[in-house]
């Protein structure tokens, strides 16, 4: 069966859902599709917690948003597209507003505010410590208003079509509930997937966050950028990974280490202040408190739990009136998960993967060098997060950049002609290859032993601090598990809710993204942001004030060239904290 319609958006949830709302507004007479692997509202956008970062309180500029971001980033953040976002963000944030999403407000009525790592004025807009579910729910509900949105919820998109004039003219998809495998044809295909955090073992990320839109992407032949930037968040639940908001530290919470010591000031990021003090300590960026972290560990001065060593987050001196008003989310998730108070008890940490700088490489319209495809959200290296993002950056750019990269698409579908079918024989490939997968019954690994191992290897090469010869090591063991992998049993063959089938087509996915992030990083010889090299310890903008994009060539290996940073207003300078 083929279905048609003139955008194909992949994913529902904040960027996805954004886009279709702005094509459904400014292109009414065009047909929107989002094809979703689960429903929207199950999307990760519903796990956001702390805020989405916005110029609006007095005494704010653009300009220091501006800065915060790029030097948060390391210098590695193109400046035209940072201006664009920052410019753009409050504007996104208000429309917000008038769809019905209940912003926190101060007691006057006005937008309330708090602080977030690396920023130099509060300017983070919140609902309470819920701000994904609440901003995600809005977003769903707005949708809900156009008629030209069709859903495909629980389907999975698991290749893009290309035709002869290499463009990109639609998908091919199958349906979770029946098996049932489709065709769906569009003038322009828009990626907004999220990221790929579950290529970790330990991460604050859904299980769906599997990186399906940026492999989609890659195996096209569009490049990924900057993939060897992977964010730690510094405060996750051990064991579980589920996130503590850097709100709690916005709101006063204190890190420390086994000696009830604030340990951050040994790390040039301040000294220790009774209240929260900008830009500083506790809030600092995720990349400094994170590396922060392992040389507590290194010190011997963490906690051992068999979760491995944490820290201590303390939210005590806040008492249980603040913490219920600005952060009773973080008190439900403690007492649920860790059977922890944090009213009264200390909150054990440690830090947890959390997001992807790199994705699939677009200019500032979402464009990718493929016709016919965009990306948008934690899909997408756009880039404005350059080395390490800034907490609270990514809400708002996938409302700025889902609209734009959806504004974009639909004047590309609208001056396009539709697909001519030269596309059939890929699709049926493709429904062949689904269909043989789903009936594969040789094959000794089992999927989820791969997967687990892979995530091993992630771990081991590509963590907080990598060197040479771990990466090296993680790409070797990589290879080996690309070639299991291709005959790994799937022992359900059913047609109904196949998880098995799920599993498998996120295994590829997995692996081929894993494998661009180790080339990248073995690529680039320098420490930068979140990419720490142990054998290169310093930043280097003589070479790699460059993006890296990681190519996929035709025997699966990866390619890296570069690709120079966009520099406008803020040349590149040292990062400062704390002072
Ligand atoms: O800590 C947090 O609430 C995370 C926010 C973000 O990643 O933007």
């Amino acid at each position: 069966m083929t279905a048609t319609h003139d955008v194909v958006l992949v994913g529902g949830g904040a960027a996805g859902l954004r886009a279709a709302i702005e094509i459904a507004e400014a292109r009414p007479e065009l047909s929107v599709a989002i094809v979703s692997k689960v429903y929207p509202m199950r999307s990760h956008t519903v796990s956001a917690e702390g805020g989405a970062a916005g110029v609006i309180a007095m005494g704010d500029t653009l300009d220091e948003h501006c800065l915060d971001t790029i030097a948060g980033g390391d210098w590695l953040s193109d400046q035209d597209a940072v201006e664009y976002f920052i410019g753009e963000a409050p504007k996104e944030l208000v429309r917000l507003e008038h769809w019905g999403c209940p912003w926190s407000r101060q007691t006057d009525g006005h937008i309330a505010v708090r602080s977030f790592g690396g920023m130099k004025k509060m300017r983070t807009w919140f609902a309470a410590d819920k701000t994904g579910f609440h901003l995600l729910h809005t977003l769903f509900q707005t949708s809900l208003k156009y008629p030209t949105i069709t859903r495909y919820d629980e389907w999975f998109v698991t290749r893009l079509l290309i035709d002869d004039d290499q463009r990109v003219c639609g998908v091919v998809a199958f349906q979770l509930a029946t098996g049932r495998i489709e065709t769906i044809e569009a003038k322009a295909v828009v990626l907004a997937t999220g990221g790929c955090g579950r290529v970790f073992p330990f991460t604050t990320n859904a299980n769906i966050s599997t990186g399906d839109g940026m492999a989609l992407a890659y195996r096209a032949l569009a490049p990924l950028k900057d993939m060897e930037f992977v964010q730690y968040h510094p405060t996750g639940l051990p064991f579980t990974g589920i996130l503590i908001t850097e709100a709690a530290r916005a709101e006063g919470g204190w890190m420390l280490n086994k000696d009830g010591y604030r340990y951050l000031q040994d790390y040039d990021l301040g000294t220790p202040s009774p209240t929260p003090v900008l830009k500083s300590m506790e809030l600092g960026p995720r990349d400094r408190l994170s590396q922060a972290f392992v040389h507590e560990v290194e010190r011997g001065r963490t906690i051992d739990t068999p979760y491995g060593p944490v820290v201590h987050l303390d939210l005590r001196h806040l008492g249980a009136e603040v913490i219920d008003a600005k952060l009773p989310f973080v008190r439900e998730l403690c007492l649920k998960y860790e059977n922890i108070d944090p009213v009264t008890e200390l909150i054990p940490v440690r830090p947890v993967v959390h997001y992807m700088m790199g994705g699939v490489s677009t200019d500032i319209n979402g464009a990718t060098p493929l016709r016919g495809l965009f990306a948008a959200g934690e899909t997408a290296c756009v880039s404005i997060n350059g080395a390490n993002r800034l907490g609270s950056n990514s809400l708002p750019e996938c409302l700025v950049f889902g609209a734009r990269a959806g504004r974009a698409a639909a004047e590309f579908a609208a001056s396009t002609r539709p697909p001519d079918g030269s596309t059939n024989t890929q699709a049926e490939d493709e429904r062949r290859r689904l269909e043989r997968l789903r009936s594969r019954t040789d094959g000794r690994d089992r999927i989820a032993d791969i997967r687990q191992q892979i995530q091993q290897a992630m771990e081991d090469g590509a963590g907080i601090y990598r060197d040479h010869e771990t990466l090296a090591k993680s790409a070797d063991t990589l290879g080996d598990l690309a070639e299991r992998a291709a005959t790994a049993r799937i022992d359900d063959h059913s047609d109904t809710f196949n998880t098995e089938l799920v599993a498998a087509l996120e295994l590829q996915n997995m692996l081929d993204l894993s494998q661009a992030i180790i080339a990248s990083a073995l690529q680039r010889t320098e420490s930068r942001g979140a990419h720490q090299r142990t054998d290169f310890p310093a930043r280097d903008d003589e070479q790699f004030l460059a993006h890296s994009l990681a190519w996929r060539e035709p025997d699966s290996t990866c390619r890296i060239d570069y690709q120079p940073v966009t520099i406008t207003r803020w040349p590149p300078g040292e990062r400062l904290y704390g002072r």
